[in-house]
């Protein structure tokens, strides 16, 4: 039997359809959610990633703006300009793309973000109340997964969860996301001895690590829930997960494709975010 495919185009559409009413129910009360994304330096995938954002925010009819700075901003100036935006009360979120070019020390960058405005949910104290369960702003790739198990009609409680990476920015949060909804979490590294043998117990099966293909069907426990975050551009330009699709869904339940699963799900989240923020804003002034 071949999985289903989980749709994360249409999932993300569905979410911001729910975003847009929201948004326009706020600017009633003369509220727009406002975005301010900054850019350092020329890279181009992030250059991309940027406009993509920015582009989003226009369709809900948010307020964006974009700073793009030279590659040899200093550091000091880029502290400023968040400190500015941190101020500015038409904005409501602040996304400084990564990475930052070396001599901007990133921790530093991150620390420096109000954390009311911290839409990426990097910032340690946004961690450590997703950590705690408190109410706080979580990072949108994360979110996003959990949006996308949910809204394939699965649950999450009570199954056993493998996640295969522990990065800050997907692998530790996602884990720390499927425990708050009850499931039984795993998480396995470049360390983890039978990392296979691991990966094909588990019910919910999410793949950050990086690398072209590396998942195979041999990993995956027959009917899983296969969530692949990975963006790999190939040497033939072709864009693949970390999970070998075509292998993996003729064993699976559920799977995600590259493009078009968790991809989408990042800027829906960040809009998700950005929203949040703005209503957190106007019930202080309230
Ligand atoms: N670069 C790659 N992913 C992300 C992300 O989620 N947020 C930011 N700010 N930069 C990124």
């Amino acid at each position: 039997m071949t999985a289903q495919r989980i749709e994360g185009k249409v999932i993300s559409d569905e979410i911001r359809s729910e975003l847009k009413v929201d948004a326009a129910r706020l600017a009633a009360d003369g509220i727009v959610p406002g975005l301010a994304v900054i850019l350092v330096g020329e890279d181009k995938a992030s250059q991309v990633y940027v406009s993509n954002k920015a582009k989003a925010c226009e369709q809900l009819g948010f307020y964006s703006e974009v700073h793009r700075l030279s590659g040899d901003t200093s550091e000091a100036d880029l502290l400023a300009l968040i400190d500015t935006l941190n101020r500015q009360s038409s904005i409501h979120g602040i996304l400084v793309q990564l990475p930052l070019p070396s001599h901007i020390e990133e921790k530093a960058v991150i620390d420096a973000i109000s954390v009311e405005k911290d839409v990426d949910g990097f910032h340690p104290v946004s961690v450590g109340n997703m950590v705690i369960g408190d109410d706080s702003l979580l990072p949108c790739t994360p979110a996003g997964v959990i949006e996308l198990i949910k809204r394939s009609g699965n649950s999450i409680a009570g199954k056993h969860a493998v996640v295969i990476g522990r990065s800050n920015i997907v692998g530790k949060p996602v884990s720390m996301l499927l425990l708050r909804e009850n499931a039984t979490v795993t998480i396995c590294h470049s360390r983890t001895a039978d990392m296979e043998a691991i990966a094909r117990t588990a019910d919910i099966l999410v793949v950050a690590i990086g690398k072209p293909e590396a998942i195979g069907a041999s990993y995956v426990k027959p009917g899983a829930i296969v969530i692949d975050v990975g963006i790999n551009r190939l040497a033939d330009n072709r864009l693949v997960g970390d999970v070998d699709f075509e292998a993996a869904r003729e064993v699976a339940g559920y799977i995600t494709p590259v493009p078009g699963g968790v991809g989408p799900m990042t800027i829906t989240m960040l809009l998700a975010n950005t929203l949040k923020a703005a209503k957190a804003s106007a019930a202080r002034k309230a």
